[in-house]
């Protein structure tokens, strides 16, 4: 009882203790490791494998179940045991034809014992009187050999019969005193794994308590990084916005530089080009002029030739420029603009935008620094809550109380094993003596054979049998008696013994063995008749909640947690102790609080805002790049010099030769030098002004637009950080939280998940009881049913082994007189006259058998009738 209520307090000090703490389960982010609760180990093994003598076991079972092949009677059970007496009453039918395998076994039985008795009298009496084969006369017969040598067989076979049933008596004997030797160990090592479940249990919630830490450290790590956690999270969402804006700035910057650049280049080529077609004009007007001297030359106007010079002629125009650059206007005032809106550093600015929309998570770590410290100091708070808890309880008195009622009851144990001791050996001794009963006739049967079987003369007449012959036949005799004397103590012994260890195996060790005996204890009222179910009603006073023997003893059986096996969640819920809300309750309020204010981040300023919209109006929008464009596409010469050149050169070669060809051919080389000189390199200055024109052109297009977009998009990156931020903070804060509170709700699910499984586990408790079904049922049981089954074979062959031995005496011993038989005259028909042989003897048919007396007279013929032993 005490012991009890200390482990019943044990139990609720753990769940208290769990109560201020929690499991595993998936996080969003990160899954803790708890490890393992220590688990004690528990050293009983409550599993009986009797070995050899097994088979004895499933012998004697399979001969119960032939005698008593009825299913338990669980109703009728239930019945007695609520003591309804009177309708048990009623169904005494039942019970009588459950048991009538018992019962008739049992009859004969007692028909056995009442008679043997008796017979035996009956027989020595008459045996006195020289009847019931007294008479030392031995009728000669012919098949007198055939039949001692069959008697002999019978008698030998028996014997061994008998010899293993008591081989199998007195095996059955040995083993329960060998087993329980073993029982002093089971017993011993089930006090243990007590010792070892009331011992390991606080350290185990110790563990359950300490793992706290487990998640503590893993919230304050998380704390810990804060800003890389929340802070680049808020970053990440704002950056969705922030960085595009910022993007198109530092892209305008890139394009004042480079249009600053291009204007350069427009400036200088633009110079660079006007010069050169000017000094280019001057070269091909000169040019012209000298080729057209040189065709007003007389050798012109010959026939043949003048056509060929007039050709030329006409093309003398064409050697002309075609773009005109000293019209377009130049680009300075642009370029003084451009050069004066970058002075403003914008990428610079820019760059420092990045950097400080980038320092969000640092921000975030600053501004929450006070919070973090807070919920840190909540956390150790929890934990020194919890440890104080374990302290405050007594854990160490009811420890001792429940350690100290564990040693007594073993000291209690203990004490009992000399008298268990003592009374085994008495009842060792007494079935050995039992076992000695069936030897010494054994005994007697073996040498009686021997004797008999050494000492058979074959020539020797039942008168004249030898010494050794007729002890063996006295011996038989000697078992005879015996047999009679023991055979019904043996039977009486067998009988008791089979009513009692049979309706044990068929009403307590089979019904144990599924359960049916779990269900008649979990019979609602049967116990107690106020309480539905016994158990609960005995440990918290309230018999409805459903915790039956069974499923007490199942869940041990599967090794749970105390706190499953007697569910200790009706006293003691620690689902309410570990809910989530009670330990972050505090932790949500705090971070309420949480209040990052962005509003002090500026990504661009005004003055670069200015400075934008300054580069719009420099006036590089409405340069006229189509004019610049229309010159570039008109090419430097209205004809490509080389070509003219080479046409020149092929006009030439028609001509006779003389000094006009050589002119004309001294003409195309120097057309050919201008080219080299001069037209290449303003090819290349115009393809630069070409390049920087369309660039300008591309960067200018829709300028202004470009220009505010950027900027209302980073106004309303800007909005975003200073108004509506704080949404998104909350939002994350709150995922943020959701973590740290996941923590919380893996540790209290781990503990929950612990205290059913985990921590007291109760397996030696379903040990218990299995070892008092293995020392009940295979120990003694089955021990007590195959002694009286070895016991009950002997003492049935007892009775074929009395007659064959009475038998087969006649065969031994010496007579007194025999039978003087005429061989001639009833050799002759081949018959004796023997009724007992069944075989009528056709020629004797209708002669009395008395008349044998007659016709054959003999000193002293037996009586026919009620032979004993022929
Ligand atoms: C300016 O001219 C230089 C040299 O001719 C050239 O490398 C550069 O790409 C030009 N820049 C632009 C923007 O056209
Ligand atoms: C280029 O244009 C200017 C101004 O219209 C003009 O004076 C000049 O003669 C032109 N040059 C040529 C080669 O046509
Ligand atoms: C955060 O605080 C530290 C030290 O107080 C300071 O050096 C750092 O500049 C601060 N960061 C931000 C983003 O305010
Ligand atoms: C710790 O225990 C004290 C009193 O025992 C209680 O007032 C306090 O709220 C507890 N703290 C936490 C975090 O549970
Ligand atoms: C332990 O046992 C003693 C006496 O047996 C009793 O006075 C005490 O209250 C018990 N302690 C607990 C915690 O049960
Ligand atoms: C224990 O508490 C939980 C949640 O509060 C509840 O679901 C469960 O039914 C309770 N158990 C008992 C036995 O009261
Ligand atoms: C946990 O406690 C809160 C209030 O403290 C309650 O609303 C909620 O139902 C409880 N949850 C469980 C599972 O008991
Ligand atoms: C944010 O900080 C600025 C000054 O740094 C203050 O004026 C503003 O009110 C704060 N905003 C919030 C929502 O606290
Ligand atoms: C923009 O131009 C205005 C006048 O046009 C001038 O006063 C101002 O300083 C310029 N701002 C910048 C940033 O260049
Ligand atoms: C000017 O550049 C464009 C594209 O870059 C090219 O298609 C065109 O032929 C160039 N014009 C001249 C005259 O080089
Ligand atoms: C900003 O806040 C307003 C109202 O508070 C809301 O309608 C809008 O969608 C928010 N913008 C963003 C980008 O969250």
């Amino acid at each position: 009882m005490m012991g009890k209520a200390g482990l019943l307090l044990l139990m609720l000090w753990g769940c208290t203790v769990c109560g201020s703490q929690t499991s595993m389960q998936r996080s969003p982010q990160g899954t803790l490791d708890f490890g393992f609760v220590p688990c004690g180990v528990y050293e009983t093994h409550a599993y009986f494998e009797p070995g050899p003598i097994g088979i004895l076991f499933h012998l004697v079972h399979s001969f119960l179940h032939v005698v008593q092949p009825n299913p338990f009677p669980q109703d009728l059970i239930t019945k007695v045991a609520q003591q309804k007496l009177r309708e048990v009453k009623q169904e005494y039918k039942k019970a009588i034809y459950y048991e009538i395998g018992f019962i008739v076994c049992a009859s004969l039985g007692v028909l056995f014992v009442l008679f043997m008795p008796l017979v035996g009298l009956c027989f020595c009496m008459c045996r006195c009187c020289d009847n019931c084969g007294g008479e030392m006369h031995q009728r000669q017969k012919k098949n007198a050999d055939c039949r001692r040598g069959c008697f002999v067989t019978l008698l030998f076979v028996t014997s061994l019969i008998i010899s293993a049933g008591v081989l199998c008596a007195y095996s059955a004997n040995q083993n329960l005193s060998t087993q329980l030797k073993g029982v002093r160990k089971l017993v011993n090592s089930n006090f243990r794994d007590l010792k070892t479940f009331v011992n390991d249990t606080p350290a185990q919630i110790e563990y359950l308590a300490i793992q706290y830490n487990t998640a503590k450290n893993k919230v304050i790590s998380d704390l810990d990084n804060i800003g890389p956690l929340l802070g680049s999270r808020i970053h990440a969402q704002l950056g969705k916005e922030v960085l595009p804006a910022l993007d198109g700035a530092l892209g305008l910057a890139g394009a004042m530089r480079e249009t600053k650049e291009a204007l350069e280049n427009v400036s200088v080529s633009l110079e660079v080009l006007q010069e050169a077609t000017d000094s280019l004009q001057v070269n091909l007007v000169n040019e012209q002029a000298r080729l057209s001297n040189t065709l007003n030359d007389p050798a012109c106007s010959s026939p043949g030739v003048s056509t060929t010079c007039s050709d030329i002629r006409s093309t003398l125009s064409q050697l002309s420029i075609s773009a005109n650059f000293s019209t377009l206007p130049n680009v300075d005032t642009e370029l003084a603009n451009v050069k004066n809106v970058l002075k403003t550093d914008l990428s610079n600015i820019v760059q420092k935008g990045y950097s400080t929309f980038n320092d969000t998570p640092d921000l975030v770590k600053n501004q929450t620094t006070n919070i973090v410290s807070g919920i840190k100091s909540m956390l150790d708070d929890i934990g020194s809550n919890i440890t104080s808890f374990s302290k405050q309880i007594p854990v160490q008195d009811i420890l001792a109380n429940v350690t100290l009622y564990l040693s007594q009851s073993q000291s209690y144990v203990e004490d009992y094993y000399p008298v268990i001791d003592k009374y085994d050996f008495y009842r060792w001794m007494g079935c050995i003596v039992v076992c000695c009963m069936v030897a010494l006739i054994l005994t007697f049967n073996f040498l009686g054979l021997l004797c008999g079987t050494c000492g058979y003369d074959k020539h020797a007449s039942p008168t004249t049998r030898g010494f050794i012959s007729n002890t063996g036949g006295n011996l038989l005799m000697a078992g005879v008696g015996f047999s009679f004397l023991f055979s019904w103590v043996l039977m009486l012994i067998v009988m008791i013994a089979f009513v009692v260890g049979g309706n044990v195996e068929k009403l307590v060790c089979e019904p144990f063995g599924n359960r049916a005996l779990f269900r008649v204890l979990d019979t609602p009222y049967l116990i107690n008749p106020y309480w539905k179910n016994f158990l609960p009603g005995f440990l918290y006073q309230n018999p409805e909640i459903d915790l039956t023997f069974e499923k007490l003893y199942s869940n041990c059986k599967e090794n749970k947690g105390i706190y499953t096996a007697l569910q200790l969640d009706n006293i003691l819920n620690i689902s309410n102790y570990l809910n989530t809300s009670i330990y972050t309750k505090d932790v949500v309020d705090m971070f309420e609080f949480v209040n990052v204010n962005l509003s002090d981040m500026v990504l661009l300023d005004a003055k670069a805002k200015q400075n934008l919209l300054n580069f719009t109006n420099t006036g590089i929008v409405s340069i006229n790049y189509d004019a610049y464009l229309a010159e570039i596409n008109k090419g430097v010469t209205k004809v490509d010099l080389l070509s003219f050149a080479n046409n020149l050169e092929s006009q030439a070669d028609k001509l006779p030769k003389g000094a006009l060809e050589n002119a004309l051919k001294g003409h195309a080389s120097s057309i050919r030098f201008i080219h080299g000189q001069q037209v290449v390199p303003l090819e290349q200055a115009m393809s630069t002004l070409n390049q920087s024109i369309r660039l300008l052109q591309r960067t200018t297009s829709d300028l202004p637009n470009k220009v505010n977009n950027v900027i209302s998009a980073i106004d309303a990156a800007q909005n975003l950080i200073t108004n509506n931020a704080s949404l998104i903070i909350t939002q994350e804060t709150k995922k943020y939280m959701e973590v740290m509170i996941g923590y919380f709700k893996q540790y209290l699910d781990w503990v929950k998940n612990s205290m059913m499984m985990e921590v007291a586990t109760c397996k030696p408790v379903a040990n218990i009881v299995d070892t008092v079904e293995i020392v009940t049922c295979s120990f003694v049981v089955d021990s007590l049913n195959t002694f009286w089954f070895g016991l009950g074979c002997c003492t049935v062959f007892l009775i074929p082994s009395i007659i064959i031995s009475v038998k087969l005496a006649k065969f031994f011993r010496r007579m007194d007189s025999e039978d003087v038989y005429d061989d001639m005259e009833i050799g002759n028909n081949g018959y004796h006259n023997e009724h007992l042989h069944g075989i009528q003897n056709p020629v004797m048919t209708s002669i009395p058998s008395y008349d044998t007396m007659t016709r054959f007279p003999r000193a002293s013929a037996p009586p026919r009738q009620a032979e004993w032993g022929d």
